[in-house]
């Protein structure tokens, strides 16, 4: 099962998949697209709001019959802290935070009771890792999503059970930064959504922790930048990231 399949890089990872012999089961909100995409993959249509508690609880009951769950579907609509709302961080904690936490944990257990090899793999982003300006909740969704699935790695060693993190940097071509149109500061290098499918079938083979998608120096500034959060504000601040950000 593949969330947030409709677009983006849940696109490119579901294509991947399919390339390999994996039978889909291709979740997200916008049936016209996913319907599209199924017919170019094959496998079922699953349409759910992660949003809305009742849909989540049929798709973690859908998952439980699968193999492989990649937990991918992500949104980031933070912007100046003026316009920030409740609903607006209740929104992204479910969608980044609560829905992935109840589907692996329901799909773990169960193939735990069934003893069986499986596979979670999340998404998450090197925002999990460095903070910015304007994206307060996709950054507290994204250092939540991090803990818990690095947490959940080291609970499943020694079973037939893991699960794995792919953190993506800025990705073209497709999803979410290059549909925002952001400016990256010279010499900051992306990666494709190819890179991060190819990356995602890694973590489901080989398993590991965590499987960065970004350049070695953009990985390097992002741990750089978890240890030192001041000195990265001030860089930031320099490089005028909050300018950046803050339409997103
Ligand atoms: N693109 C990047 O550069 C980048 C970098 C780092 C991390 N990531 C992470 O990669 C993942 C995929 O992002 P993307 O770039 O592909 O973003 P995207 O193009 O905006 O796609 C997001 C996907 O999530 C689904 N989704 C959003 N809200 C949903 C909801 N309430 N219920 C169910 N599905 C929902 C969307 O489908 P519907 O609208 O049809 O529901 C869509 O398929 C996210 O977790 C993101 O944080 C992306």
């Amino acid at each position: 099962m593949v969330t947030g399949a409709s677009g983006g890089l849940g696109e490119a990872i579901s294509v991947e998949l399919a390339r390999r012999g994996a039978d889909l089961v291709l979740t997200a909100r916008r049936r016209e697209l996913l319907v599209d995409l199924a017919a170019r993959t094959g496998g079922e249509v699953v349409v759910a709001d992660l949003a809305d508690r009742l849909d989540v609880d049929r798709l973690t009951e859908e998952a439980l019959g699968c193999d492989v769950l990649v937990l991918n579907a992500g949104v980031g609509n933070d912007g100046p802290i003026r316009e920030a709302t409740s609903d607006g961080a209740d929104l992204v904690i479910d969608v980044n935070l609560r829905a992935p936490i109840q589907m692996a944990l329901a799909f773990v257990q169960h193939a735990l009771d069934e003893r069986r090899r499986a596979a979670v793999v999340t998404v998450g982003s090197l925002s999990g890792i460095v903070a910015t300006p304007n994206t307060r909740m996709y950054n507290a969704t994204k250092f939540g999503l991090r803990g818990f699935t690095l947490s959940l790695h080291q609970d499943l060693l020694d079973t037939p059970v893991h699960a794995s993190l792919v953190a993506p940097g800025f990705i073209r071509d497709a999803g979410m930064f290059a549909d925002n149109d952001i400016d990256l500061p010279p010499g900051v290098r992306t990666k494709s959504p190819q890179d991060v499918a190819d990356a995602v079938v890694r973590a489901i083979t080989v398993g590991g922790a965590e499987v960065f998608v970004a350049p070695p120096e953009l990985r390097a500034a992002a741990k750089f930048s978890g240890l030192l959060p001041g000195l990265s504000a001030s860089l930031q601040r320099r490089l005028g990231v909050a300018e950046k950000t803050s339409g997103r």
